[in-house]
Parts: C-alpha cells; structure tokens; sequence
C-alpha cells in the first residue's frame, strides 16, 4: 500500500477533474416529518422524515450498468434492497426516476477504480482504470415508485462507516447539473461487529469506523438514513423509503440548490 504513495500523488495531479460550479440558492437541509399517512392513499401510508442529501464522494461511474442484481460474483451478506421514492410535497409515487447504487464489497473495495485515502480536493474524482463494475449498477423506478436491487452488505474503508451511495436523476443521464438526490444509507451501529466474525468480512483488514466516528455520517443526518435489516439465514433484506423534493436539485458535495 504504501508503494502506491509516489503513484497516488501523480493520480492526484492527472485526475482531478473540474466540476463546474452550478447557480443557484444554497437551501439548509429541511428536516420537516412528511406524513404521507394522512393522504390516505393505500400504498403511501408512511410517516418519514425528508431524505437528507450526503456527498457523492469520489467512486460514482457515470458508465452505471442497468441491472437489478448487481453482485457479479462478489460474495458477502447477500442483501436485497427495495427503494422506494416519495414526492415529499404532495406523497404520490416518484416514477420514471433514475436512481444509481454503488456500495463497497467485503473487504472494503470499490470496483472500477484506484482508492485514495486522501483527496486533494472535494471534487476529485479518479477515473475508472478497471473494467470492473461489480456493486453499481441503476434501476427505473416503477409506478409506484420503486426498484430492488440485489447487492452484498458492504465493508469499510478508509474514515468511513458502512454505507450504500444512492443517486437520484430523473431522467437518463448523469450531468452533474441534474441530480435530483445524493444520499447515503446506513446500517445499524453493531453491525459490523457482527460481520467482523464472518468470511469475507473477518478479511477486511481496514480500520472500522462505527456511524458516530465516520464525519458523513455525523454531519450530514446519517442517523435519518439508517436502515434495517431483516436476516432469513445467510441473507438480508431491506427496505427503505425516500422522501424527495423532485424541484430541487443537489450539488455533488450534498447541497440542496433550487
Ligand atoms: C440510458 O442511456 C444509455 C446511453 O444512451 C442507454 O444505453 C440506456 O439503455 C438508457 N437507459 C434507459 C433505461 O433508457
Ligand atoms: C444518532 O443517533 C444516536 C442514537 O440515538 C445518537 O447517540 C447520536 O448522537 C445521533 N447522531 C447525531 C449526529 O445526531
Ligand atoms: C458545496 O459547493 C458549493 C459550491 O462550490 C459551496 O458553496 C458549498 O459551501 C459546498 N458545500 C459543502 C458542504 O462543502
């Protein structure tokens, strides 16, 4: 690892790619309850709080795959995950939405990409150097307003707790000027130790940072994201739902901008 320092520093100078800075207001994170339940319609009877926006990070590839099950071999806890888009002004059902995951395998690793530990900026991005693409992929939400992904629990790396990337557009693209919604989901605190007695996971040889030590997590309302997981043997299934408010859009550093 510490060879690749010489080559994270050259990594660091050829690709850093510029994003250009969008117009508009900066909005504070709104934290408003949306309580779908008083619309009484059948299948929006929620009560949650307004999807907090997170950074997008370093490892998003706009050259995502359409697919459901997006494992490719990577072995873990095999998680499915059902995510549901609410349009947080009026409760109906965000179809037609683009929406992207991409998560860490086991041991903590992103495919596609060189990892840094360290950025020179917030808007490095490295480019993809790999073919690989196992733990991304996007899905069209449907009518009403959902997608289900096949992934594994993630591992953890560098700085950062146990988190799933979610990105929202919605339409087909991947413009930086586009996205509806950035977030990040989270799993409960003991989590990892758990995982931490089972293979691959007792192989990650990375320091674990629990949701309070992670700064995303802390700064950015990681505790209105965290979502359950349900255990039938060596699988888990989740579901979670976003509220969103499709007017606005969102900076790739997690500001809301209208
Ligand atoms: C989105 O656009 C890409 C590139 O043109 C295309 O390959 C893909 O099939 C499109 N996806 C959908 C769901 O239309
Ligand atoms: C998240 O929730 C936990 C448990 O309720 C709490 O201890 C912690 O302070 C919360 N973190 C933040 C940043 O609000
Ligand atoms: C995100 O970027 C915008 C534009 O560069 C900046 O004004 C804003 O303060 C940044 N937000 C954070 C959380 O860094």
């Amino acid at each position: 690892m510490f060879k690749l320092v010489l080559l994270v520093t050259l990594f660091n100078i050829a690709y850093v790619s510029t994003h250009s800075e969008r117009p508009g207001k900066f909005l504070e994170h709104d934290r408003s309850i949306v309580n779908c339940a008083r619309y009484k319609r059948e299948a929006n009877q929620h009560t949650c709080v307004l999807a907090p926006f997170a950074t997008e990070g370093p490892y998003f590839l706009a050259d995502d795959l359409e697919r459901s099950d997006i494992t490719d071999g990577q072995t873990g806890v095999n998680l499915d995950l059902n995510l549901k888009l609410t349009n947080a002004k009026d409760c109906s059902p965000l179809s037609g939405y683009f929406v992207h995951i991409w998560n860490a395998n086991a041991l903590g690793h992103y495919s596609g990409v060189q990892e840094f530990n360290k950025f020179p900026k917030q808007t490095f991005r490295p480019k993809p150097i790999y073919d690989t693409r196992w733990l991304r992929g996007y899905q069209v939400t449907n009518e009403d307003g959902e997608v289900n992904f096949k992934t594994i629990v993630p591992g953890w790396y560098y700085g950062r707790c146990l988190h799933i990337h979610v990105e929202v557009y919605s339409k087909n693209t991947t413009d930086t000027n586009a996205i509806t919604y950035i977030g990040q989901l989270y799993f409960k605190r003991e989590l990892p130790v758990q995982l931490k007695l089972v293979e691959p996971y007792s192989s990650n040889q990375n320091e674990l940072k629990f949701n309070e030590q992670d700064k995303v997590f802390n700064g950015m309302h990681g505790n209105d994201t965290i979502t359950e997981l349900v255990f039938e043997e060596n699988n888990a299934k989740t579901s979670f739902i976003l509220a969103l408010d499709p007017t606005v859009t969102t900076l790739t550093n997690g500001t809301v901008v209208n």
